[in-house]
């Protein structure tokens, strides 16, 4: 049985963005319960349908809104994921649903859906061979980014220049994820650099902001600065389409903005947090994610 109102917030501790995401669920007349994924898992031996989640009893929530999916073993990883698509296949609103965090979390699968979908994205190789890593070097030109697989926040990820050793296979995993070094437009010049974050949520873009760095590493939570910046135009179409490619309800996707002004898409995030982008640019972020969860539950056979 499924309770229509309900919409379970996964988490890992009760914080900002969890806390203020309820707080709007609740203003829209939804009933939010924040649990941990790794505290759900599956039941097929008390005739019930199948999946437990603490507290609702044996019955599934109108909606899950994925906030986080915490780092675990490989069988933990897997286990959590299966839940998300078990819950969909229960009849569960799964925002954002586990394929397009599958598409996310996997830095590879974006790149190639991206260019897939026709977005311009730096020029990419990844391999699990060590030659074959030196020889993508050459293919990319002097000065690429290697990135860890499964990165996030701009953690983990090195620049190599000519002549800089290609590091161990053990340490990247044993895989190699090797991009075009993309200067942002001016850097050459003035030095740091900048991309932009746009937030998109039901095929349209919420907010955007620019963030600058006096390194060529962005992130807010490296240090970078936010600011506001116009939630229309190339960027923020490209970030549309780019979220449709990954099949996310809502996402946040880095662009960089090259030094001949054309926009290329970095990466698509699938669990965004939006504290920056909401203190650069004054934008709800938790209530229009809350009215979109709400609309979807009234409307259960829409898209
Ligand atoms: N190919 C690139 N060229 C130049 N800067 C890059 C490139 N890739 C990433 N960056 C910088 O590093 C930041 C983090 O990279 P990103 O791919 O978004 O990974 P993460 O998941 O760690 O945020 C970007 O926001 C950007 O500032
Ligand atoms: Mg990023």
């Amino acid at each position: 049985m499924i309770l229509p109102d309900t919409v379970v917030i996964f988490t890992e501790k009760a914080d900002w963005h969890s806390n203020g995401l309820a707080k709007a669920c609740a203003n829209a007349g939804l009933c939010p319960i924040i649990l941990s994924i790794a505290d759900c898992g599956f039941d097929v031996a008390s005739g019930r349908p199948g999946l437990v989640l603490p507290g609702l009893d044996g019955r599934l929530p109108g909606a899950i809104f994925v906030r986080l999916v915490p780092a675990g073993t490989t069988e933990q990883i897997t286990a959590r994921l299966g839940l998300l698509h078990a819950a969909r296949s229960a009849g569960v609103r799964v925002v954002n649903d586990a394929r397009a965090i599958e598409a996310c979390v996997d830095k590879s699968m974006t790149t190639f859906l991206l260019a897939q979908a026709g977005l311009p994205t730096p020029r990419t190789i990844v391999t699990e061979k060590p030659e074959a890593a030196e020889a993508a070097r050459k293919t990319l030109g002097g000065d690429v980014v290697l990135k860890p697989l499964f990165g996030a926040q701009g953690k983990g990820l090195v620049r190599l220049r000519d002549g800089d050793p290609l590091p161990p296979s053990e340490d990247v995993g044993g895989l190699y994820y090797l991009q075009e070094f993309v200067a942002s437009r001016g850097s050459r010049a003035a030095g740091g650099a900048h991309d932009w974050r746009v937030f998109v949520l039901g095929g349209k873009p919420l907010a955007a902001m620019i963030r600058r760095s006096d390194g060529w590493v962005t992130n807010i939570f490296q240090g970078a600065d936010g600011e506001p910046a116009d939630p229309t135009g190339a960027p923020a179409d490209y970030a549309v389409r780019a979220a449709a490619a990954v099949g996310a309800d809502y996402a946040g996707v880095d662009l960089i903005e090259d030094e001949d002004g054309r926009f290329l898409v970095l990466e698509v995030n699938s669990m965004p947090a939006w504290k920056g982008l909401q203190t650069a640019t004054g934008v709800d972020v938790a209530a229009a994610l809350a009215g979109d969860l709400a609309q979807k539950l009234a409307r259960p056979d829409a898209a």
